[in-house]
């Protein structure tokens, strides 16, 4: 049976494939939601379709998709593990990047995802990702460092494709790709100590 994780995540699909919040609707042949498990505790957020993920309407299935695969799986991950979406459902012309308003309108889609599957770990790919939550930074400094946000820890990573361009990049991606699951054990283990220290003080409080 479906989750209801797994329900609202189908909802919020739909209303991404009926949008028209921006012109971006009008070019793409399928806009593209996102995939993977809706009960992931990770999520990774990439910029936005390219030619392929557009034909298809699924992130990240070209070149770029396959590097992610293999990146997963030196991990010991599969798609199947994780939930793949982007800052921009629908195919910029020409790849070109996502503009600052198409951003903004498609900001609710990814709000009502990040909602949805209330991940532990986001892994931003590439710098549109990263700057919704650290605008002023830039990714040479930050990649693969874990920052707590709220109840969440999100990880800035180079985009894949950035790693295809630039071949001396293909280490540092791989090798922050190595920290995910040590960050994503780390901080979960923070997070019940955190819980057991909260339930301990209102105990307290008690007597
Ligand atoms: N690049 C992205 O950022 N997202 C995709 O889905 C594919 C390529």
């Amino acid at each position: 049976m479906a989750s209801d994780r797994a329900i609202r995540i189908q909802e919020i699909a739909e209303e991404i494939r009926n949008c028209t919040l921006c012109e971006l609707c009008r070019g793409a042949a399928n806009p593209v939601p996102g995939a993977g498990n809706p009960d992931a505790e990770v999520m990774f957020i990439g910029e936005a379709p390219g030619m392929n993920e557009d034909k298809q309407g699924l992130p990240f299935v070209g070149n770029s998709g396959q590097f992610l695969n293999e990146m997963l799986e030196s991990i010991g991950w599969t798609r199947d593990d994780v939930f793949v979406t982007n800052v921009v459902k629908c195919r910029p012309p020409g790849n070109r990047d996502p503009l600052p308003d198409e951003i903004m309108a498609c900001g609710s889609h990814l709000e009502s995802q990040i909602a949805a599957l209330d991940p532990v770990m986001i892994v931003t790919l590439g710098r549109f990702s990263m700057a919704k939550w650290f605008q002023n930074e830039r990714i040479s400094r930050i990649h693969g460092e874990p920052r707590e946000v709220g109840r969440r820890v999100i990880v800035p990573m180079y985009h894949p494709a950035a790693a295809l361009h630039q071949p001396s990049l293909r280490e540092t991606v791989k090798a922050d790709m190595q920290k995910l699951p040590m960050i994503l054990d780390a901080f979960k283990q923070k997070a019940r100590a955190d819980l057991e220290t909260q339930q301990d003080n209102s105990q307290m409080k008690l007597f």
